[in-house]
């Protein structure tokens, strides 16, 4: 039996999170969809969690399981895991009139292994619509709310637990500590999930898949493919090459940056440099329309890559930062390999270069990489280093690309950065950047009245990119950044912060 857990998917927004909480405590996770439960092989795995849901148990085609096929596995079901434990065991399962959501107390009734070396309330967070209001047979309520007359149940002979809150947020109290009941103490895992040994298991897998192959891996100059190429580099050495293209749409320095670090990992002489700058934009003069300018980066990318496969080529293996979110998205997370997908930061590569995937992250998330390349003595910068989207600064720039706006976006992007870095907030915010589009305004330089562009500055914070915040930077930071901007960028006349959030707003503008 592998030291691991299985995670359960019905569909709930905080699935993968539950997996991540488990991981911290170094424990392997698989997530699987609920509906991929009966061809997989549950043996392998110490105990299962069931994750919450957005169904309700009597609806029509709700998401169930055979609970026959985890007998004698410890299961924790959460939310409408716990409902569907109570409901599929005999119990009953009622929806209530309004919504049960945030923080609410939690009454601790009865000492059961769960909630070992807990105090006897504490503040948990619910979100749900039914809750259970019949136990089953041969279960014990362990724990209620004003609310929720059974918000917890356990049945000790059968290692069943439910709780209809959810430990795994940072809003419920004791939420790790129950997490570790379970995984350690009732599923008898022993927390051997190491990024240590992830690596080593990583490259004795590159090696065997590849034999005696040639590889080709896109780097970007972001932390996943940069990893990646990391990686294969460690165990295949020369026979990797690393293809990085300069759309021309980066950011102030940052194909200097990108080269130095590839010639650390990979040496100069395994680094294809495609300075392309000029190619995109030739191709993207004139075109204002946003998914336009998408469509032209991804079509042109790809045809720099089947040019570069065939110069330098043949080559057996492409190697490609995904992630473990994706795999199991892709429905592939159990065996097989996963498809190529047309990532964002290939920006639509054909499906079939006729070359076998190596997929060296394809089990991780992004934090994990993050911890990866960090041991791996990759330096900051890249292991702090804020998404960036693959078409570059053309989704920054609204309207035509020109050189024009593309030197001011970068100089006043640098100096975003610059002062918040300053400020000691650079780390802190999930993206920082400058905008600029066609739009201009009155300026005053000396005594000389002058149109010039309008820069907006977006500075978000966020968890995951699905939704953000604006950030609220003191006055004297944003005070800084505009009369920065202002002064130091030529032909810029006025300066505004945007404070939309996502949603409705996007975190790009384009
Ligand atoms: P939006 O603008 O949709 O962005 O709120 C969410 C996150 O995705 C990034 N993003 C992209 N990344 N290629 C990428 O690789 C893209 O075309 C792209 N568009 C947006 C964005 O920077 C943010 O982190």
């Amino acid at each position: 039996m592998e030291d691991a857990i299985a995670v359960v998917d019905f569909g709930g927004q905080y699935t993968h999170l539950i997996s991540r909480r488990i991981r911290s405590i170094g424990v392997k996770t698989h997530v699987i969809p609920h509906k991929m439960l009966p061809q997989t092989d549950i043996s392998i795995y110490r105990g299962v969690v069931f994750s919450g849901g957005p169904a309700s148990v009597y609806e029509n085609n709700a998401p169930t399981v055979d609970m026959e096929k985890l007998r004698g596995k410890p299961v924790l079901g959460i939310c409408y895991g716990h409902q569907l434990i109570a409901y599929l065991l005999g119990g009953e399962v009622r929806r209530e009139r309004a919504r049960e959501y945030g923080r609410t107390e939690l009454f601790l009734k009865h000492g059961c292994r769960l909630f070992r070396g807990l105090p006897d309330r504490f503040m948990v967070w619910m979100s749900h619509g039914d809750h259970v209001e019949k136990i089953p047979q041969g279960f014990e309520t362990a724990a209620s709310t004003t609310t929720s007359p059974h918000a917890a149940i356990c049945n000790e002979e059968r290692n069943i637990y439910g709780v209809q809150f959810h430990p795994e947020v940072a809003h419920t109290e004791h939420g790790l500590k129950i997490l570790q009941n379970f995984v350690f103490d009732i599923c008898g895992c022993r927390g051997s999930w190491r990024m240590e040994d992830y690596l080593e298991k990583a490259v004795a897998e590159v090696v065997n898949l590849v034999g005696e192959g040639r590889v080709l891996c896109a780097v970007s100059g972001g932390i996943d493919s940069t990893v990646t190429a990391a990686i294969v580099s460690r165990a295949v050495g020369k026979r990797l090459k690393c293809l990085f293209v300069n759309h021309g749409l980066m950011r102030k320095n940052e194909p200097e940056k990108v080269l130095e670090i590839l010639r650390k990992i990979v040496g100069e002489e395994n680094i294809i440099y495609i300075d392309a700058s000029k190619r995109f934009l030739d191709r993207l003069r004139g075109v204002a329309d946003p998914e336009e300018k998408r469509r032209i980066i991804g079509h042109e990318f790809a045809a720099i890559f089947e040019e570069v496969s065939k110069a330098y080529g043949p080559f057996t293996h492409l190697a490609q930062g995904t992630l473990y979110p994706d795999v199991v998205e892709s429905g592939k997370s159990v065996g097989g390999s996963a498809v190529i997908k047309t990532h964002h930061n290939v920006g639509g590569m054909p499906q079939d270069f006729g070359m076998k995937l190596v997929e060296p992250l394809r089990e991780l998330y992004k934090d994990e990489v993050r911890q990866l390349a960090e041991m791996m003595g990759l330096p900051r910068w890249l292991v702090k280093r804020h998404p960036f989207p693959g078409p570059g600064l053309a989704v920054r720039i609204i309207g035509e690309v020109t050189e024009e706006k593309l030197e001011i976006c970068r100089e006043a992007s640098a100096i975003v950065e610059e002062e918040l870095e300053k400020a000691g907030l650079l780390e802190e915010v999930w993206q920082a950047f400058a905008v600029v589009g066609d739009d201009k305004a009155t300026g005053v330089k000396g005594d000389r009245r002058s149109l010039g562009y309008i820069v907006t500055v977006r500075v978000v914070s966020s968890v995951d990119g699905m939704t953000a915040d604006y950030v609220k930077l003191p006055y004297t930071v944003l005070d800084k950044i505009a009369s920065r901007i202002a002064n130091e960028v030529d032909k810029v006349s006025w300066v505004t912060y945007a404070v939309s959030s996502k949603p409705p707003a996007t975190i790009e503008p384009q």
